[in-house]
């Protein structure tokens, strides 16, 4: 599961000193990266994410009693404790909790029997990054409770789903499915062409010998919640202009025979997500045919029009674009990747092309507070997953 094994060790290593005990289950969820289709996702539409090999790992075990203990690793052992009889409170702080406490409501509201746990959080995907920390977070805590005797079998879609409803409702983050289906549906070695309307998952090769490249912009993402939401509102306002369920139902003929009824943002807005849609379908077949130029054709239109249609690039972001792309020529893809205004940058290249972008990057990029973009390739990873961290049968 390409999960790192210090990760799990200093997991595991953190639960025994914190509980006095050893942990009975190690969980881990991955985070992931989208390779094409960005604000697609909350518009029925389809997104071609993959799981990344970076994770938030759990260790857990049982109590005797009714409470739910969390204590993150990361976060200087900070901790957080809750009883399962009583009402569960969204707190201000530390938001982390609220993710532990979201998906407990939302099983609880699903029916699904759950008991007290104690638990160790810690992660190695980059956060604040756009990579899906928080949802893997939240796919992770649904995978342990689903587990939990009695508790019967959640699919990865019902996971993925009551980990977005913790997200939507009780953190407060008004985000689509992508991240929470990425993470808890991942296939190692593919990425995931998902109809975020059916919620079917099509899972698709990625070449051998194709690297995938992130590169963290070091650009802490600001505003990200009040932009991401006014998108949103314009999306589902011109959905019902149209008197169509979502975006989703428009295409392009439409688009451009009615787009003078909008205001010329809307009618931008539109723009984006319909020719998006068009576009992630045709990467879903350029990267099952191994067509890396192809997919570099629409990954360049896709940026262009984030940046230009929907306006979620910033300048140091389309700077690194471009340092990129004119170190992989035709050769691959690069565009931004996850919600906008910061974050990484996702390339698409062969496996040659990673140092020559390594090297670009270092030599030409700085962000506007003068540091370095940070590397990383990652390959594509299976989904959320629990085990027994001893030899002793699944039973937390
Ligand atoms: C964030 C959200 C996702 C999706 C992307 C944009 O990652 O959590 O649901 O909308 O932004 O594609």
């Amino acid at each position: 599961m390409n999960i790192s094994p210090t990760l799990i060790q200093r997991t595991i290593d953190v639960f025994e000193r914190a509980i006095g005990q050893a942990p009975t289950v190690i969980v881990q969820a991955p985070g992931r990266v989208n390779l094409i289709g960005e604000h697609t996702d909350y518009n029925d539409g389809f997104v071609l994410p993959c799981a990344i090999d970076r994770h938030t790992v759990i260790a857990a075990r049982a109590r005797g009693d009714r409470l739910v203990r969390v204590i993150a690793a990361d976060y200087d052992g900070q901790a957080d404790t809750f009883a399962l009889d009583a009402p569960i409170e969204r707190l201000d702080a530390p938001m982390w909790a609220n993710y532990v406490r979201g998906v407990v409501q939302a099983l609880a509201r699903r029916g699904v029997p759950l008991q007290g746990v104690d638990m160790v959080v810690a992660g190695d995907i980059p956060r604040g990054a756009g990579l899906s920390s928080s949802a893997s977070l939240s796919v992770a805590v649904c995978r342990l409770f689903a587990g939990l005797p009695g508790a019967g079998q959640l699919g990865a879609i019902e996971l993925a789903l009551a980990a977005q409803a913790a997200e939507n409702d009780f953190v407060g983050t008004k985000c689509g499915n992508m991240d929470q289906i990425s993470s808890a549906a991942g296939v190692d070695g593919h990425a995931l062409l998902i109809d975020c309307r059916s919620l079917a998952v099509q899972p698709v090769r990625i070449a051998h010998g194709a690297a995938i490249v992130i590169i963290d912009s070091r650009v802490q993402r600001g505003l990200v919640d009040s932009a991401y939401n006014a998108r949103r509102r314009q999306c589902e306002a011109a959905a019902r202009h149209f008197g169509v369920p979502a975006l989703r139902d428009l295409d392009s003929e439409t688009v451009e025979a009615r787009g003078h009824e909008l205001e010329p943002e809307a009618l931008r807005r539109v723009r984006h997500v319909v020719s998006e849609n068009a576009r992630v379908l045709a990467a879903g077949q350029a990267l099952a045919a191994g067509d890396l130029a192809r997919m570099g054709e629409l990954m360049a239109a896709s940026h262009a029009s984030m940046r230009d249609d929907f306006e979620i690039t910033i300048p140091p972001i389309d700077r690194l674009v471009q340092i990129v792309k004119d170190r992989i020529g035709t050769a691959g893809g690069v565009r931004m990747t996850g919600g906008g205004f910061g974050g990484c940058v996702v390339a698409l290249v062969p496996e040659a092309l990673v140092d020559p972008i390594r090297v670009a990057v270092e030599q030409d990029y700085r962000s506007p507070g003068g540091e370095r973009a940070t590397v990383h390739v990652c390959r594509a990873a299976s989904g959320a997953a629990a085990r027994p961290a001893i030899d002793t049968p699944l039973a937390v």
